[in-house]
């Protein structure tokens, strides 16, 4: 009887199993259990996407982008980059080569489009890209014609970045791209990605690449959470010792500022703003080791037990100290922003330091140290404000009450971001969301999905208030990562994130998504990311493995 039971039981079980195995052949196609891979569609989606079936091939004789109005060196370095992305890692020598009129004579083939043409409207030399940027566009392809019109240079950067997704290899082994009309704008300003190079280092050459992939997914800012408590790798011209003293290794991993300028030029030319984020007075134990009398004394008892705890807003040093750190550091960082971090500071050091306990009775604060880290933060935001910067914080410093000021952007990165954003917004603060795209937890299977369906205004507000959300970030947090696997952990995981902050709010069913993210990855491979499988079984078309 109970043999046969379990008999019955397994025999369902079979049947349950073959059933699923059906329905996944009905749902894949034909007969194989993988997904194909779109051919020449972008990612992230445009806001208007148009497409025919009229394929154009591409004159990899002539080929040339062509500025039709204002030039500038950002347009330049793209043409270079966005040939070899096209034609591969020896394009340039390729060209100049087929440029000669022997070749042309003996090898020309007959191509339809040998032009881009690009043109943008107000000057561009030298400039860096804002919150304020104009990243709209317009790119058509049509009687073998491409034409890519921007009103500023950050536009028709994003436009060449889409020309070069529509162009792919034709089964002849041609390059061809079919007739398209796209008029896109992103839908949120700010798209940003998160490093940690404290918990681990990690090596310019990775941030440069990082900063390449970025590019290929239209996110345009870095976020660079540069120091923490485990180490301190930003060279100070002020305060040298800080690095000397609080890196893992001053010979070789730390930033320099010729590095830092390497990072922030990289990052210009692509349309990508760099923030760089010194948190405190929390997350500042590295801080401590090369600047003596900063971080506060924790005591047991009567005594000082030799460990430190946040930064000590009572000593007469500490805000002279930071306006001389901070003054460097809005000279090193061009970017309007600067983020402050203000996040997880404990108390249980303040409360044990008598120094502190006197203070906070002098205050009248009472036994409520939220107070006396408003109180620092006040005094940080003070010092900001008079080197005429803006600057971005985490949810804590609004939730403890400091007074900011009305541009302060507002990231939000706990759980329950739907209340808070509501909360803040209220206050009239722009935010940015962090809370659904920590890419450092990691599970096994498709987890993008989930990144893809969060949609940073679903709260409960008024339109006034959905308006300031500019946008959100992804974080990679270092625990667990360094230059061995950063790249591979990110990418596509942060495309989905990078779609959701771009395409239009109704552009959000991951199985459409699907083949589109397949191509983007098989893509970035192609351009020397790593990018990792993310959507099960498959292989890249061999056009996508071969420039
Ligand atoms: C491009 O044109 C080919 C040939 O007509 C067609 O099979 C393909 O679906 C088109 N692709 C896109 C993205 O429009
Ligand atoms: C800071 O306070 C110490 C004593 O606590 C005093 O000797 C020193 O002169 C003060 N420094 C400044 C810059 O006020
Ligand atoms: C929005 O408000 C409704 C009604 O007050 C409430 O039931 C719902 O939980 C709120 N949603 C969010 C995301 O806060």
């Amino acid at each position: 009887m109970t043999s046969n039971f379990s008999k019955m039981v397994e025999g369902s079980r079979k049947m349950v199993s073959l059933l699923f195995v059906l329905s996944l052949f009905s749902a894949l196609s034909a007969a194989k259990l993988s997904v194909t891979p779109t051919k020449g569609v972008p990612w992230p989606m445009p806001m208007d996407y148009k497409t025919t079936g009229k394929q154009n091939t591409v004159d990899a004789a002539s080929f040339r982008f062509t500025t039709r109005s204002v030039e500038c060196d950002i347009l330049l370095d793209a043409y270079v980059r966005y040939r070899e992305a096209i034609f591969g890692r020896n394009a340039d020598r390729f060209h100049a080569m087929r440029q000669s009129p022997k070749f042309v004579q003996m090898f020309s083939q007959e191509g339809d489009i040998g032009e881009v043409s690009v043109d943008v409207s107000k000057p561009c030399q030298g400039s860096y890209p804002s919150l304020e940027s104009d990243e709209s566009y317009s790119l058509s392809v049509a009687n073998g014609q491409v034409m890519i019109s921007a009103q500023e240079v950050w536009g028709a950067l994003w436009g060449l970045e889409t020309f070069v997704q529509l162009v792919y290899k034709s089964d002849t082994g041609e390059y061809v791209v079919n007739d398209t009309i796209i008029s896109d704008k992103p839908r949120f300003a700010h798209r940003g990605l998160l490093l940690d190079t404290s918990r681990h280092f990690l090596s310019t050459r990775i941030l440069l690449r990082n900063l390449d992939a970025m590019a290929q997914n239209k996110l345009n800012v870095f976020h660079w959470h540069i120091v923490d408590d485990q180490s301190f790798p930003y060279e100070s011209m002020a305060f040298p010792e800080l690095s000397n003293k609080g890196s893992y290794f001053p010979e070789s991993q730390v930033y320099t500022p010729t590095d830092v300028a390497e990072v922030i030029e990289f990052a210009r030319l692509r349309g990508i703003r760099v923030v760089a984020e010194f948190d405190s007075p929390g997350h500042t134990q590295s801080w401590g080791l090369g600047q003596k009398g900063f971080l506060t004394e924790c005591y047991s008892g009567e005594k000082p037990d030799g460990s430190y705890g946040p930064a000590d807003p009572t000593l007469n040093t500490t805000f002279p100290f930071l306006k001389q750190f901070f003054a460097e550091v809005a000279s090193v960082f061009p970017d309007q922003y600067i983020h402050l971090g203000g996040d997880e500071v404990s108390f249980t050091c303040w409360q044990s330091n008598p120094v502190i306990k006197d203070f906070m009775q002098k205050m009248s604060y009472g036994t409520n140290y939220a107070k006396l880290e408003g109180y620092y933060m006040q005094n940080l935001l003070d010092i900001i404000n008079s080197l005429k910067r803006g600057y971005i914080i985490w949810q804590e410093v609004i939730d403890n009450g400091a007074k900011v000021r009305p541009d302060t952007v507002v990231e939000v990165w706990k759980g329950g971001w739907e209340e808070e954003m509501e909360k803040v917004t209220k206050q009239g603060y722009k935010t940015l969301l962090a809370s659904c795209w920590y890419l450092n937890d990691i599970s096994y299977g498709s987890d993008w999905t989930t990144y893809y369906t969060c949609d940073p205004q679903k709260f409960n507000g008024t339109d006034a208030q959905k308006a300031l959300v500019m946008g959100g970030e992804l974080a990679m947090w270092g625990e667990y990562v360094d230059d061995t696997n950063v790249l591979s952990r990110l990418w596509p995981r942060a495309s989905a994130v990078a779609e959701r902050l771009w395409s239009p709010k109704d552009v959000n069913f991951p199985l459409v998504a699907q083949p589109r993210l397949i191509e983007q990855r098989c893509r970035m491979i192609r351009r020397g990311i790593p990018a990792e499988p993310v959507t099960g079984p498959g292989t890249c078309p061999v056009e996508y493995r071969e420039p």
